[in-house]
């Protein structure tokens, strides 16, 4: 999969990019992050990408020029036509089953957009607006990294594991159990009882454990995300335990 990413702070995402899981799938070929510096894209000696907004009014906007020439450029490099997303907080709210349509596409684009904004004839070469939440950041590269790394790792072999991308919280549309290593018992720094690893997880009992697992994970998504239980897919052994977790709390 190839990202694009236009941006003015092209320092901070090529960096970002390189490290972790996302930075060992571009070193392996898996991925390819080309990050474009949009001051690149002007023709003027200084360079301008901004501009005051017409009908006046704080904040400067992001020219459209500079926009359509990189856009022009980038989809230029290959033959298939690119999915340009825009970084915006009016956007589609970046949830797993977008991360996921996403992340079946060949080539995304993404343009960090700037909070007092981006002229709006740029949206006419947009195909989605993204955003990564409802509070307001200065600038799109956060929300870039974020879609990138999200989408990233439901690319086949970025993740080593594709079980655990399979089970991860949200995969399934619930919230994670617990996760515990050793030891399996540690002092809680003061008096009280020392900090147990939960017995069914020593005992070697596979269905247990697994049962185990898909219990803690409904409970937590009941307590804290129950919003998520609404529209979740859950399997008869999941609808009984739900059933279950919902008598004892009344
Ligand atoms: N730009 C500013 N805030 C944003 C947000 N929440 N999501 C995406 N882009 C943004």
């Amino acid at each position: 999969m190839r990202f694009d990413v236009v941006t003015i702070f092209p320092a901070m995402v090529q960096q970002a990019v390189g490290a972790g899981i996302v930075g060992r799938a571009i070193e392996r070929k898996t991925l390819t992050v080309v990050v474009h510096d949009l001051r690149d894209f002007t023709t003027d000696r200084h360079r301008v990408v901004d501009d005051m907004p017409y009908g006046g009014g704080p904040g400067m906007v992001l020219k459209p020029e500079p926009l359509f020439r990189a856009l022009d450029a980038i989809e230029a490099l290959e033959q298939s036509r690119p999915t340009v997303l825009l970084t915006s907080p009016q956007g589609t709210l970046l949830t797993q089953p977008v991360v996921e349509r996403l992340s079946r596409q060949p080539r995304l684009v993404l343009l960090c957009g700037r909070y007092e904004g981006v002229d709006e004839r740029v949206r006419t070469r947009v195909d989605e607006e993204v955003s990564i939440g409802d509070y307001v950041l200065s600038g799109g590269e956060l929300p870039a990294l974020v879609i990138i790394d999200a989408v990233a790792r439901l690319v086949p072999g970025v993740v080593g594991d594709e079980q655990s991308v399979a089970e991860d919280s949200f995969g399934r549309g619930l919230l994670d159990f617990p996760h515990y290593t050793r030891p399996a018992e540690i002092a809680a720094g003061t008096s009280s009882e020392p900090l147990r690893v939960p017995d069914v997880l020593l005992s070697g009992n596979h269905a247990e454990i697994r049962r185990w697992r898909k219990r803690e994970a409904l409970a937590r998504t009941l307590a804290r995300r129950p919003d998520l239980l609404e529209h979740g897919e859950l399997d008869e052994e999941e609808q009984k335990l739900l059933r279950e977790l919902k008598a004892q709390r009344g």
